[in-house]
């Protein structure tokens, strides 16, 4: 058992933290945020994740994890402290460290003990050998802070099972100290281990995550000469997937990728690309790709209707992928403004990402059109002229084809997730545009 502090409770920080605390470690969730932290000591997650808070009251009720806004008490004697803050893309695609920097400074002031400092945020390469200096600087005890590579690779959505069974656990060190402490931490979780140098490990989050974007920009690519050349993406995808240099998963063509993660992190390595005199072609094309792939249906509609105006446009699933209230990068806040611009009258559907929409879209009258956010899917397509689907969430795949065709006024669909057989929706009749397949 060893003594863990996190710094930082978003999807990283929280659930590492929650997760530490399940195998056994005694954990301490450091935040700023005064109301998150008495939130989440009342057994409440502030993120939207499968299993989190029946894990967190669990491990509270043990005394093995608890959340404070007191970061030097729960620094000064860990083992570890973990960081998991945030590195947003800034305006020229770098990544924003200024929140690392603030917890690197407030370890060096409080720690009191021999303790690793390992950060699981994504930094660009070189950044961990800044952040141990930045904190040799400023350490006001006499103690040795070394400081870990640990970059985390599961998914919203789906980010408590990602760390408990994870495919691997990377840790780039620098000695043999950090080393072993790290092991000692992850051997409760009975996983395979990569031990590599602290650069090598910050690459292969870069990497890693970069060579998935580019596996969706490749198939959304291939899929667009599919529609043209009168092939089917879905069948391509399926006859590729038995190659097992190819692998089965991420071969899903669609609207393009979404989150916190992919379109930030393929911006940051071009970004690094560029900084040290080197174009990575590949994780460009990537990107390009992506940003066109986001507006192909809106195009698509645009070019089969004369006009939104006053049409009744439902929109089934808003956030970036289902699972997740999280709304970054999502194609719905591209395509809802271009659709209001035109004076299209919205009806918006999704189980956990309204609320979160409407901050940014308030329902009602939105420039030209309007926008009105239903909890029964079926609202949403009642008399509507056209529809699209954004998010495959399970609500919208229980729709049969049969639904759109009896609910409404014209049943013209524009599938960004490619959910129906094209044969099913045209036996329904309904007019069925998807990604990558003949209309
Ligand atoms: C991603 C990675 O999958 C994680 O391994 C990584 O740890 C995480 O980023 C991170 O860096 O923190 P996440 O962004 O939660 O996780 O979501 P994914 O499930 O990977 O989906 C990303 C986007 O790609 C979504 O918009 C999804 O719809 C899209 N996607 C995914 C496709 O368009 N096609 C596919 O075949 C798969």
């Amino acid at each position: 058992m060893n003594k863990i502090a996190v710094a930082g409770t978003g999807y990283v920080g929280l659930v590492a933290g929650v997760c530490f605390a399940e195998v056994g470690h005694k954990v301490t969730c450091v935040d700023i945020d005064e109301k998150k932290v008495e939130l989440m000591k009342s057994g409440v997650s502030p993120i939207y994740e499968t299993g989190l808070e029946g894990l967190m009251q669990k491990n509270f009720t043990a005394g093995r994890i608890d959340y404070s806004t007191d970061y030097k008490s729960a620094y000064k004697d860990a083992d570890a402290i973990f960081i998991g803050v945030g590195t947003p893309e800034q305006p020229d695609g770098s990544a924003n460290l200024s929140y690392i920097a603030t917890v690197a400074r407030q370890i060096a002031e409080s720690v009191e003990k021999d303790c690793l400092v390992v950060v699981k945020s994504t930094v660009p390469v070189g950044t961990n050998d800044k952040v141990e200096q930045f904190i040799q600087d400023f350490l006001v005890n006499d103690v040795k802070v070394e400081v870990a590579s640990n970059p985390e690779f599961l998914a919203q959505g789906s980010a408590v099972y990602d760390t408990l069974h994870a495919e691997r656990i990377i840790i780039g060190t620098e000695s043999t100290w950090a080393e072993k402490l790290l092991m000692e931490i992850y051997e409760p979780f009975d996983l395979p281990i990569v031990s590599v140098n602290r650069r090598s490990a910050e690459m292969i989050k870069y990497a890693s995550n970069d060579f998935l974007a580019l596996k969706i920009s490749y198939m959304n690519d291939i899929a667009n000469l599919c529609e043209l050349v009168g092939a089917d993406i879905q069948d391509v995808a399926k006859g590729m997937s038995f190659d097992e240099r190819i692998g089965s998963k991420f071969l899903n063509a669609g609207i393009g990728f979404g989150g916190s993660c992919f379109p930030k992190d393929t911006k940051a390595l071009n970004y690094i690309a560029r900084q040290n005199g080197y174009e990575l072609k590949t994780v460009k094309a990537a990107i390009d790709v992506n940003k066109e792939q986001k507006t192909m249906l809106y195009k698509k509609a645009s070019n089969r209707l004369i006009t939104f105006n006053g049409l009744k446009v439902a929109v089934l699933g808003l956030t970036f992928k289902p699972g997740t209230d999280d709304l970054r990068e999502a194609a719905s806040l591209e395509n809802i403004p271009l659709l209001l611009q035109q004076g299209a009258d919205i009806y918006a559907f999704d189980p956990v990402g309204a609320e979160n929409f409407a901050k940014v879209h308030p329902e009602g009258k939105n420039g030209k059109g309007s926008i009105t956010y239903v909890s029964n899917i079926e609202h949403a397509l009642e008399g509507a002229n056209v529809c699209f689907i954004f998010t495959e969430w399970g609500e919208v795949k229980a729709l049969t084809p049969e639904t759109y065709k009896k609910l409404m006024r014209t049943p013209l669909v524009y599938d960004g997730r490619n959910i129906y057989r094209v044969e099913e929706m045209q036996e329904a009749g309904v007019e069925y545009h998807s990604i990558g397949r003949k209309s």
